[in-house]
Formats: structure tokens, C-alpha cells, sequence
């Protein structure tokens, strides 16, 4: 903002060439000092490591349960409007203390991502495409007014804290070590407004493969009574607040036997997102006879997964030079109806970081089991077990690829 330093009176007083240098002092020391008070944002070097004087005994990888026991450790960043990003510290995991006023109480101010480091054959650690979680990250927190920060810098930050808690991923394959960065609006008021101080933290859940037996393919419920996002909202950002409603739902689903529940949106009854996945479906298309790979467009209603971008660049890379076409466009739960019936539906599956693939049996619409391709033996289709193969080939390291991030040791 321009702002002048002296009064007009003051200034007419002096010489036009004295005025013009004090004008122009007057309006650049403000204009420069204006945009280039930069707050100050994450630097790695002034990390500070407090180690835990109470090392957790390891749960044995067989009993893991998703998301239940943390590592010793966590990974914490404090930020405030005045001064930006204050140096990161790993400290021991432990509760925060956070004022019942504290903003993320009452208006939701939460975002938070979900990705993986992994052990390699010769014990490196290894994230997968963590860039793309840090700029979703950038843009979940952005849109609720909470601050940016440099990604790079961030992945640095998790890379050590990862480095720190090597010991706690098993080098057994499917196994990983789950790392959930949160930020939350720290500020104790109960006005409604941009949140003046924040917390950026980092805990790591050590985790087993999501089907520890093999695919075991889900049935899913068409949700036609509630939608997960809308046209203009914040569907495609990772807040808090887009999960907790999701939950009756899938509850619903579950009391009639499903797995798990299918969004849909709009009077098309447009198919979106599987629970916390995004789906995909691959039919022979009804004109050309081709076979089609297709996936919801990121129109603002999707969350822009990881595994999707990774499924749709494999696809372009592997599926496309053998005759598939690759797509990003709507689809209706109509349209894939008519190709079960037609016997062109050849399957479907959901895509996230949890699972990597998800194949799904049926789905149940309208009082129809609609079949997606599967023998009743099968518990995966063609495309989704070569996916899982071909990403869990890039995240463990068997595939050298610019996908994975070997973290310093
Ligand atoms: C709503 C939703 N869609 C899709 C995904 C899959 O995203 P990713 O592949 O980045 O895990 C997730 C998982 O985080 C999700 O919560």
C-alpha cells in the first residue's frame, strides 16, 4: 500500500527538486518496503531435532490397524501474520494445547493432506510425487485463508522427519509409513475472519497393505440423496469439513450391505468420486467399438488425486499406444447401466493413496445391481491390477522414475 510519510504542507515547503527526490523517496521507500515486506517462509536450516527419551516398541506389521498407532515423533511449524513461518521443530509426539476459543473449533479452519514414504529393496526411503501433495496443500489452505508456504522447503522438512522414523516402516512389500501434514487456524477468537496465527504439523502412522490378502473387489450404493461436492465449492480442495458429512452416508450404505458409497451429482446422476477415491471405469465405447479409460474432469467437484494423476499419466503412457482411449470427461451412472447391460462395461475401480486401486464388483442404482465386469471368481479387473503394479513398481523403487523422491540420509 502507498502511503506518504510526511504531511502535503510539510512537502510544499521545500524546493521542487528537494520535493521531487522527497516524493519520490517518500512514495518508493514505501512502495518497496510495501511489496517487499515478505513475511518470512519455512527455511529448513533452522530446524531444531528434540529427540523422544521414550522410544514406542514397534507393533508387529501383521497387527497394524490404518491410522491407530504414530511414531515417535512429529513434525511442527507455527505460523502468525506478523512474522510468517517460525523455525520447524520435530519434537517428541505429543497433545497440542490448543484455547477452546481457538478458530479451527468453530469455523473448520483445517486442511490436510495424505502421502507415503516407502522402504526400497536396499533400505532407502522413498515419497512418491510428494510436489503434488504440497501444491494441493498450497490450495486447500489458500482457499480458507490460511497461509502458503514453499513447498520444496516443506518436502525438505519431510524428508527428515521420514529419515527419523525409518525404523518404524516395514521393509516388507505394502507396507509404508502413512504421513498426514494438517494445518489448523491457531487464533483465539470467535469472530469470523482470517485466522492470524497457524499450526502446521506432521504425525506418521506406520501402515499395512490395504489388502493384506490380495484385492478383494467392493460393492458399492449409488448416494441419490446427498451430494459430497457441488458446482462453485471446495470439493476439490482437502478440508476437514468436506469429510465429516461424507460419513452418514457411507454409514447408510453399510447398513444395507455395501462397502462402501458411490457420489453422484446433478439430475444426470454424473458418477464422481467412490468414498475418498476417484474413480475409474473402462468400457468399450457403444460408436467406436474402442476401449475407453475414463475418469470424472477436474471441473472443481473433484479432489484432484494423486493416484488419478498417476493412473491417467500411465494410461497415456501404457494403455493409449495399444488403442485405448483415455478420458476425462462426465459419465453417468445411465451410461455405465446401459454398457453392464450391453456387456461393454469392463470394469471399474477407485484410485487414492490408501488402496492404490480399489476394484469395484456392483454398484446398486435404482433398485439394479449394476455388474461391472468381474467373474464372479474375479476379485480384480485387468487394468486394475496392472496399475497397482506398474505405481507400486515407481513408489517402492523397482522402477527408477522422476516420481519418487529418495530421502537423504
Ligand atoms: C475425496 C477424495 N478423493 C480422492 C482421493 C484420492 O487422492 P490421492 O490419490 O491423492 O490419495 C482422496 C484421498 O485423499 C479423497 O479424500
Amino acid at each position: 500500500m502507498l502511503r506518504q510519510l510526511r504531511p502535503q504542507s510539510a512537502l510544499f515547503k521545500q524546493s521542487p527538486s528537494r520535493l521531487l527526490a522527497t516524493c519520490m523517496r517518500a512514495y518508493s521507500i514505501e512502495a518497496t518496503s510495501a511489496s517487499t515486506i515478505k513475511l518470512q517462509d519455512i527455511d529448513p536450516s533452522k530446524l531444531s531435532i528434540t529427540k523422544t527419551k521414550t522410544p514406542k516398541e514397534l507393533v508387529p506389521p501383521n497387527e497394524l490397524v490404518f491410522g491407530r498407532t504414530f511414531t515417535d515423533h512429529m513434525l511442527s511449524l507455527e505460523w502468525t501474520a506478523a512474522d510468517g513461518w517460525l523455525p520447524a521443530r520435530i519434537t517428541p509426539y505429543q497433545n497440542l494445547s490448543l484455547d477452546p476459543a481457538s478458530c479451527v473449533f468453530h469455523y473448520a479452519f483445517e486442511c490436510f493432506e495424505g502421502m507415503k514414504a516407502y522402504k526400497d529393496k536396499d533400505g532407502r526411503v522413498r515419497l512418491f510425487r510428494p510436489t503434488k501433495n504440497m501444491e494441493r496443500m498450497n490450495k486447500s489452505s489458500a482457499r480458507i485463508a490460511l497461509p502458503t508456504f514453499d513447498g520444496a522447503a516443506m518436502i525438505q522438512l519431510i524428508a527428515k522427519f521420514a529419515a527419523m522414523e525409518e525404523r518404524f516402516i516395514p521393509d516388507t512389500r505394502g507396507y509404508s509409513l502413512y504421513l498426514r501434514p494438517t494445518m489448523i487456524g491457531t487464533q483465539r477468537t470467535l469472530g469470523v475472519g482470517p485466522p492470524g496465527s497457524a499450526l502446521l504439523y506432521v504425525i506418521a502412522s506406520p501402515v499395512g497393505p490395504y489388502y493384506p490378502t490380495g484385492f478383494k473387489a467392493v460393492s458399492l450404493e449409488a448416494t441419490d440423496y446427498a451430494v459430497r461436492a457441488w458446482p462453485g465449492g471446495v470439493g476439490d480442495k482437502k478440508l476437514g469439513a468436506n469429510y465429516a458429512p461424507c460419513i452418514l452416508p457411507q454409514l447408510e450404505a453399510a447398513k444395507r450391505g455395501f462397502h462402501q458409497n458411490l457420489w453422484l451429482f446433478g439430475d444426470e446422476e454424473y458418477v464422481t468420486e467412490v468414498g475418498t477415491m476417484n474413480m475409474f471405469v473402462a468400457i468399450k465405447n457403444k460408436e467406436t467399438g474402442q476401449n475407453e479409460l475414463i475418469t470424472a474432469p477436474l471441473d472443481g467437484t473433484i479432489l484432484e488425486g494423486v493416484t488419478r494423476d498417476s493412473v491417467l499419466s500411465l494410461a497415456r503412457e501404457k494403455l493409449a499406444p495399444e488403442g485405448w482411449i483415455i478420458s476425462e470427461r462426465k459419465y453417468t451412472m445411465p451410461e455405465l447401466f446401459e454398457a453392464s447391460n450391453d456387456g461393454r462395461l469392463l470394469e471399474a475401480f477407485g484410485a487414492g493413496t490408501a488402496a492404490v486401486v480399489s476394484p469395484v464388483r456392483n454398484i446398486s442404482w435404482k433398485g439394479n445391481l449394476v455388474e461391472c465386469g468381474l467373474r464372479p471368481d474375479q476379485e480384480a479387473g485387468e487394468i486394475a491390477q496392472k496399475m497397482k503394479d506398474w505405481i507400486e513398481s515407481r513408489q517402492y523403487g523397482d522402477e527408477e522414475h522422476e516420481w519418487s523422491y529418495v530421502v537423504p540420509k
